[in-house]
């Protein structure tokens, strides 16, 4: 039977690498993102048995998100909370520049999370649902307002998971370490870069977008149904022991 998977911010690097592992196992998938092109590009793109589904929409922004739900599945058997970006420099200076970046990555990595989450709720599968959440090595080795509220992710998806387990739905989080070959850091790395980034690991490469797919799709697999409120590191031994 296909399951159908919801994906935010699927048009680009992990989300779209985690799009097409489901895609190519069979599964209907949609993409969730604001720019309607980058997903239209990436459907087109994805190879499997069903067409796509692309939902343009802010996830930040609660009155949008309300208006597009009639857009996503009635039924989702896997939801993937992908979607998560590091803000721009701000104009402002001392206390209104704190408080502008701290908001700025609540905003872009908490609120886009559990308000799809939340919309999504009544139609997750009961039992067998799935939801996994993507947070980041920052939010335990430490990196600003953007490490704590990647950290954020990891408390509330402790409260998801008891609230879901009883429905007999799990809720995990994996924790990427450095990915190369998405749009997150807004340009490519230069060769000193990677060099460092390489050398953080034990096994000597940097991350692929198909290495958190692989995590994500363990953790959505049936087999998984016993873990719960769970983090699984995928870093390439950067950070050990957390
Ligand atoms: N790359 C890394 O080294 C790394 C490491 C650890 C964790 N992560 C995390 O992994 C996740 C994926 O990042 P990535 O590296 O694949 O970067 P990416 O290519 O920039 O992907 C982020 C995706 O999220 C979408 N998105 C962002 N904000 C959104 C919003 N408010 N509403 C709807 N969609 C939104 C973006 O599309 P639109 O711009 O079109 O909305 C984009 O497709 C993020 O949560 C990031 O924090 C990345």
């Amino acid at each position: 039977m296909p399951r159908s998977v919801v994906i935010s911010g699927g048009g680009t690097g992990i989300g779209r690498a985690v799009a097409a592992w489901f895609a190519r196992h069979g599964d209907q998938v949609t993409i969730v993102g604001r720019r309607a092109e980058v997903l239209r590009s990436a459907a087109e793109d994805i190879e499997g048995k069903y067409p796509v589904v692309t939902v343009a929409v802010d996830l930040a922004d609660p009155v949008a998100l309300e208006r597009a739900v009639n857009r996503l599945p009635q039924q989702v058997d896997v939801l993937v909370n992908n979607a998560g970006s590091r803000g721009t420099r701000t104009r402002n200076s001392g206390l209104s520049a704190v408080a502008e970046r701290w908001r700025r990555d609540f905003d872009n990595n908490v609120l886009p999370v559990v308000l799809l989450t939340e919309a999504v709720l009544p139609r997750l599968t009961r039992p067998g649902g799935r939801v996994v959440t993507i947070s980041s090595i920052a939010a335990l080795r430490g990196n600003g307002a953007y490490g704590a509220v990647k950290a954020a992710l990891l408390s509330w998806n402790h409260t998801l998971a008891q609230e879901l387990g009883p429905g007999g739905i799990t809720a995990n989080v994996v924790v990427p370490g450095y990915v190369a070959g998405t749009e997150f850091f807004g340009t490519s790395p230069n060769e000193a870069d990677l060099v460092r980034r390489r050398a953080q690991t034990l096994v000597g490469r940097v991350g692929e977008p198909d290495d958190i797919a692989a995590a994500v799709a363990f953790l959505a697999s049936p087999e998984a149904g016993y873990i719960t409120g769970e983090f699984l590191n995928s870093n390439g031994g950067a950070l050990l022991g957390r």
